[in-house]
């Protein structure tokens, strides 16, 4: 006897805005297309070719010759997740520099896994210096640093040429989040020394959420060969290599990976190695460079004061007394039909959060911004008198 019934689905309106929050961006047209193929099953040739295809694309965009490259099934966090419970186990510290949301979670996910954990912050319209971070390694002594390239709850982007040897000098591996920031702002993970690092596809790569790039040094591999303990069996790189055939002929099932992911990963990497990462570094900060200049027309302030500071991909911006954020927002998805964010984080009822990035970095995207939150001011401020 059935004791629940079969729910009504009535069919939902939804008109589609145009993507200007920290992410999802709006997807490459061949991305969509790429989702509707067929599915393919995780133990056939086919699929296995486009693994391989996948990981010739990850060593790419992280720019890595390392052969521990594969992509986990989840969002971001499964990233996150994966490196850090890879490569620490209860006897190991990690240091976490913080600035925004992102090292916050790091610290709640090493934390569940027993890490020991040090956190050093700075004021959220900062990024840190190399000093700094010397004596934080000097004086702790960390097994890793986690450090967020593009932090996408501020809006700033953080210099890390020369930081993974530092980390060296002290023993210490370099951990990256590269979110918000891979394909749009230079990244060179080996040139740089960078031990783990991970990403995700919903910002300047234009593809879904829900399938994470990851990376590993063969300094990283070598700690995970040698750890003590184990991370959880979904996200153990090692069993993960296999299934992703890193070092050759070991095609060993781990887990069903979704096939539209896999189709929509290989397709953002297409689009990609098309455009070059150079043109799209370029793309990305040409936008932004006019985009940040005709803001200036506006009468609010950026909350990140230090140009070199901003982050191309998601800019952060305080409006005048008087204004409310989530009223900003909701003007400007229902007069407007374009979808930008409040803060997150500590960023909650400080700043607007906007967001140019992947198929959506283009001036015209950027001069339709400036429109909107042109009439949206105005338009606020009428209703307000
Ligand atoms: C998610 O990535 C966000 O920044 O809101």
């Amino acid at each position: 006897m059935l004791s629940v019934s079969p729910p009504e689905f009535v069919d939902r309106e939804f008109t589609k805005p145009l993507l200007c929050g920290p992410g999802p961006a709006d997807l490459w047209p061949s991305v969509i297309e790429a989702m509707s193929k067929p599915s393919v099953t995780t133990m056939c040739e086919e699929f296995y070719h486009v693994l391989d295809d996948i990981r010739l694309g990850i060593q790419y965009l992280f720019q890595t010759r390392s052969k521990l490259v594969l992509a986990m099934s989840g969002s971001g966090h499964a990233g996150m997740e994966a490196i850090i419970s890879n490569l620490l186990g209860p006897d190991d510290t990690l240091l976490i520099a913080a600035r925004g949301i992102w090292d916050e979670r790091a610290l709640g996910v090493a934390k569940r896994y027993g890490n020991f954990t040090i956190v050093t912050e700075v004021p959220i319209s900062n990024t840190f210096d190399f000093e700094h971070l010397e004596s934080m390694l000097k004086k702790v002594k960390p097994t890793a640093l986690f450090i967020t390239h593009g932090d996408s709850s501020t809006g700033s982007v953080q210099n890390l040429e020369g930081l993974g040897k530092i980390c060296h000098k002290h023993r210490a591996l370099l951990l990256v989040d590269t979110v918000v920031s891979i394909a749009a702002v230079p990244f060179l993970m080996d040139e740089w020394e960078v031990d783990a690092v991970y990403t995700s596809t919903q910002k300047a790569l234009s593809g879904p959420p829900g399938i994470s790039p990851v990376a590993f040094s063969a300094r990283a591999e070598h700690k995970i060969k040698n750890r003590k303990h184990e991370p959880p069996f979904y996200f153990d790189i090692p069993l993960l290599a296999l299934q992703w055939n890193c070092y050759g002929n070991s095609r060993k099932y781990h887990h069903t990976i979704s096939s539209p992911m896999i189709w929509a990963l290989r397709a953002c990497l297409q689009e990609l190695a098309k455009e070059t990462l150079q043109k799209s570094w370029e793309r990305h900060t040409r936008v932004a460079n006019h985009f940040h200049k005709r803001i200036q027309e506006l009468p609010v302030k950026f909350l990140i004061t230090k140009p070199e500071d901003r982050l191309s991909t998601v800019t952060t911006v305080v409006l005048p007394p008087g204004y409310d954020y989530l009223q900003f927002v909701k003007y400007m998805r229902e007069k407007h039909n374009i979808l930008i964010f409040a803060g997150l984080g500590p960023t909650v009822g400080k700043a607007l959060r906007i967001g140019i990035m992947g198929v959506n970095s283009t001036i015209e995207v950027a001069d339709a911004l400036i429109e909107g939150m042109t009439s949206t001011l105005k338009g606020l401020k009428k209703s307000s008198l």
